[in-house]
């Protein structure tokens, strides 16, 4: 008897129903995509629909970066959501009271560890960058809100110098570290090695920041997981800096159909929520788009629709279906079309025919697309009610 998950045997247990938080920061860094500008509505109506979409914490902007951003932080923060709201900070006290007053229960403050950042940008010495860290974190704990640390740089940060900077964090009571990838240079197994030597000497919960400079955000994230990291960072499409950040909808359907791992987020959901960013921010996805794209179930070959029609998991991964997504298949009519998939049409639309009509209707269909003619459910009534009006 045919099984399933026949060959998926590649599971690895320790992830076996882990909870994985889900931190969205499609409204603060996602809103950094060159190009990008939300209004306070759209930005409003975007963390209602994270909300609906179940994601555990929502970055919803950088209050000190504007009057306009405090204001729309500070909207989401009173917007009665489910999902918690975070604010981004420097280690600086008038960025962190700027998050206290949008209202904000989590304060995720960051500044650059590696050398690199460290002497051009903000031009300390490593002690003082420790200082600094220490200060910020107690200040905002002793306000009585959660705290976030990102230690910015950090994979290319001197690892010892980074562990020495997250136990100074978290013996200042920090909540919770973060290990951004922020020019995104690691690759899966580096990501994996460094989690682990961190998770081996902090106690607190591990959160990852993947850019995706090299395309490997989601696949670093994953690694991180599976190397004791709690939490992610997403972003709906993968909208962010440069090459943007590691995409919800991808990072949420591995753990979810790959690892068998849980997270918050309903799934059914995921198409919707990546068209209300496509229209808001004008960048549009590609069709073969993992996960949410226009292509992501749509069979052309003949092979392939006869296939899926018959058993849907001989061209689909399977255990990641249309409906989990909400999405939907479709069978592309074109020049790879066989006879299975016309059928199909013609009898989903009432109409039935002969062999020989389905022939004469097949090659017409490949006649027009051979063209360069996308065919439309339009052309292919159009062919049908030619021929069988002939025959
Ligand atoms: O990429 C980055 O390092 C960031 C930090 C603010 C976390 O966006
Ligand atoms: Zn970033």
């Amino acid at each position: 008897m045919y099984e399933l998950k026949e060959g998926i045997d590649f599971y690895i247990e320790s992830m076996q129903n882990k909870k994985v938080t889900i931190f969205d920061t499609t409204l603060r860094d996602g809103e950094q995509t060159p190009g990008v500008s939300l209004t306070s509505n759209q930005k409003l109506e975007i963390a209602r629909q994270l909300d609906k979409l179940g994601v555990d914490i929502i970055e919803a902007g950088f209050p000190i970066s504007s009057e306009g951003d405090k204001e729309s932080v500070k909207s989401i923060s009173n917007a009665g959501l489910d999902t918690e709201v975070c604010g981004l900070a420097r280690v600086l006290k008038k960025d962190i009271d700027a998050c206290f007053d949008s209202d904000v229960g989590l304060v995720h403050t960051f500044v650059p560890t590696s050398d690199v950042q460290r002497i051009y940008t903000i031009k300390k010495s490593r002690e003082e960058v420790i200082q600094l860290a220490v200060e910020a974190v107690q200040y905002i704990k002793d306000h009585g809100r959660k705290c976030m640390f990102s230690a910015m740089d950090a994979t290319r940060t001197d690892p010892e110098y980074l562990i020495q900077v997250f136990k100074a964090v978290q013996e200042a009571g920090c909540d919770i570290i973060n290990v951004p990838d922020t020019v995104g240079v690691m690759v899966p197994s580096a990501m994996y090695r460094q989690i682990k030597d961190i998770a081996a000497e902090i106690t607190i919960p591990i959160d990852v920041h993947c850019h995706n400079d090299f395309g490997l955000a989601v696949a670093n994230s994953l690694m991180a997981v599976e190397a004791g990291a709690s939490q992610v960072q997403v972003t709906i499409n993968g909208i962010g800096e440069r090459a943007g950040n590691a995409d919800l909808a991808q990072t949420v359907m591995s753990l979810k159909a790959m690892y068998e791992a849980k997270t918050n987020i309903r799934t059914e959901y995921l198409v919707e929520t990546s068209k209300m960013i496509e229209n808001y921010t004008g960048i549009r996805l590609p069709p073969n788009t993992p996960v949410v794209g226009q292509n992501a179930f749509s069979h052309e070959s003949g092979i392939h629709s006869q296939g899926v029609l018959e058993k849907s998991d001989t061209f689909e991964p399977g255990i990641m279906t249309p409906e989990m997504v909400g999405h939907r298949r479709r069978i592309v009519l074109g020049k790879h079309t066989g006879k299975h998939a016309v059928k199909q049409s013609l009898e989903s639309a009432g109409i039935i025919t002969n062999d020989k009509q389905l022939d004469e209707i097949v090659s017409r269909i490949k006649e027009i697309a051979n063209k360069g003619k996308q065919i439309t459910d339009a052309d292919l009534y159009a062919v049908a009610s030619a021929v069988l009006g002939k025959a």
